[in-house]
C-alpha cells in the first residue's frame, strides 16, 4: 500500500510528458507549405528566390565567372554540348538553331536565329550569360544546365554558327579533294550553305 501515491504521481507526470510532445510551441509554429501563397511577399509567393551568390549542393563553391571557356576545347566538349543543345535548346531554336524548333512551329514565339551577325560575333561568355540567367522572354535554364555544360552549349553553339558558314576556302586541300570527288559538280554549294 505504501508504494500507491509514488505510481500515481508518475503516472500523471507521464500524460504531462506525453502531451507536452503533441502539441508542444515546436510542433505547431506558423509556416507556408510549399507553394502557398504569401500576400505579404512579393508577387504574393512565399517560394523566395535564393539569394544571389547561393550555391546549390554539388556545384562548384567559386561563383565567379570567367570571361571565356574554362576547360579545353575538344571533341569530347562539343559532343556533350551538341547533346545539351538538342535536348535544352532545339525546341525553340531547332537543331541548326535557325529559330524554327518544333514548339515554334506549334504556335510558341520564334526566337532570333543564332547565325544573324550580331550573334556570330557574340562572346561564348554571352551564351553562358543567356543560358544562366534567361535573356528576354527566355527563361534562366541555370537550374537545369550545370555550370560546365553552360560552357559546353556555347561551344556547341559556335560550332553550330561556323557550320552554316563554312567557305571551300576554310577546307584543307585533302578536305576539299574528297568533297569535290564525292559529289561532282555540287560540292561548293554544298559546303557554302
Ligand atoms: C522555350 C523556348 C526556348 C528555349 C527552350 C530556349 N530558348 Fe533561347 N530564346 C528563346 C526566345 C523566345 C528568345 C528571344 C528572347 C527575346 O529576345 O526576348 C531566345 C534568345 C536566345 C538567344 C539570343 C540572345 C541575344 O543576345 O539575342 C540565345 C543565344 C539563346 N536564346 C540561347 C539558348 C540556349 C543555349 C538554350 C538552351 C540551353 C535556349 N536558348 C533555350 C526561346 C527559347
Amino acid at each position: 500500500m505504501s508504494g500507491r501515491p509514488v505510481r500515481r504521481g508518475m503516472g500523471g507526470l507521464l500524460i504531462l510528458l506525453v502531451s507536452a510532445c503533441d502539441q508542444g510551441p515546436m510542433t505547431n509554429q506558423p509556416k507556408y507549405e510549399t507553394f502557398e501563397p504569401a500576400p505579404r511577399w512579393p508577387h504574393n509567393q512565399s517560394a523566395r528566390v535564393p539569394v544571389a551568390g547561393t550555391v546549390a549542393r554539388g556545384e562548384a563553391i567559386d561563383p565567379r565567372v570567367p570571361e571565356t571557356l574554362p576547360m579545353p576545347l575538344t571533341r569530347e566538349l562539343l559532343e556533350r554540348g551538341q547533346a545539351l543543345f538538342n535536348i535544352y535548346c532545339s525546341p525553340c531554336h531547332g537543331r541548326d538553331g535557325a529559330g524554327a524548333g518544333m514548339i515554334v512551329q506549334r504556335g510558341f514565339p520564334a526566337p532570333p536565329t543564332l547565325h544573324s551577325d550580331r550573334l556570330r560575333q557574340a562572346s561564348l561568355r554571352h551564351f553562358y550569360d543567356v543560358i544562366s540567367h534567361g535573356y528576354g522572354v527566355m527563361y534562366a535554364y541555370a537550374d537545369r544546365v550545370a555550370r560546365s555544360d553552360r560552357w559546353a552549349i556555347a561551344a556547341y553553339i559556335e560550332a553550330l554558327q561556323l557550320s552554316q558558314y563554312a567557305r571551300v576556302d576554310d577546307l584543307t586541300a585533302e578536305q576539299r579533294a574528297r568533297l569535290e570527288g564525292g559529289s561532282s559538280g555540287q560540292a561548293g554549294e554544298g559546303a557554302q550553305q
